[in-house]
């Protein structure tokens, strides 16, 4: 099933920062967008998961062109069907790390998976505070909030940013294992050319054009 087909997406703020854009993530699929700082990554990640109008261009998530949802049909989507992971997580700091987790798939009305937990190696941490744990376990607890509320499609801005490489080859399997398991997709943003590798395909973002690499 595709997931994602974004077509001739054009985005500018006070310049143009990148036009034409054709993007594509099917099920099961994994793709990378590597970049200098500042080439629009983000951005594009924006546009591509709803939360940014592109200035020109058509996106469709999961068989529906967003432009033409409502404002409830598109919230519904974000809260079931839409998991962001972001480099810098917005976790509940007086909770503990399990109720970070379970509000999540409480919300999207699935059930933890404890599979993931033991995955990401935080299942001895559930207990604690979020604002008692290191920025890397935070991390990973951002990481298993998202994926307990069973997204269809994955959007990662540097998933891994804060993580050493054992760890963050951990979170790449935990996403691929999950990704697998549910039929869904990924598409993460990332400066580490070890996690672009672990993705399906490779895309750069350089002088306003999206190339597949690899
Ligand atoms: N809301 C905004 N208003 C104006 N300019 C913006 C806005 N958001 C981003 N930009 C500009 O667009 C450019 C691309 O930003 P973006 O965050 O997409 O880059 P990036 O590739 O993700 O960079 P990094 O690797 O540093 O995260 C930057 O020059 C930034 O200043
Ligand atoms: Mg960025």
């Amino acid at each position: 099933m595709q997931l994602i087909k974004a077509k001739d997406i054009s985005h500018s703020f006070d310049y143009e920062l990148f036009k034409n854009i054709d993007f594509e993530l099917n099920s099961s699929g994994s793709i990378a967008i590597i970049g200098k700082s500042g080439s629009g990554k983000s951005t594009l990640l924006h546009i591509l998961s709803s939360f940014l109008k592109p200035k020109s261009g058509s996106v469709v998530l999961l068989g529906k062109d967003i432009a033409k949802l409502n404002e409830s049909e598109i919230d519904e989507m974000r809260r079931f069907d839409l998991g962001m992971i972001f480099q810098f997580h917005h976790l509940f700091k007086g909770m503990k790390a399990k109720e970070n987790i379970e509000i999540s798939s409480m919300l999207s009305n699935t059930k933890v998976d404890e599979k993931i937990m033991k995955l990401l190696e935080i299942d001895s941490l559930m207990e604690q505070k979020t604002s008692e744990l290191s920025g890397g376990q935070q991390q990973r607890i951002s990481i298993a909030r998202v994926l307990a509320k069973k997204p269809k499609i994955i959007f990662a801005d540097e998933p891994t940013g804060n993580l050493d490489k054992e760890t963050a080859a951990l979170v790449m399997k935990a996403l691929k294992d999950y990704i697998k398991e549910e039929n869904a997709g990924l598409i993460l943003v990332t400066h580490d050319k070890d996690v672009a590798s672990m993705c399906d395909e490779v895309y750069e973002l350089e002088n306003q054009k999206l190339s597949q690499i690899r």
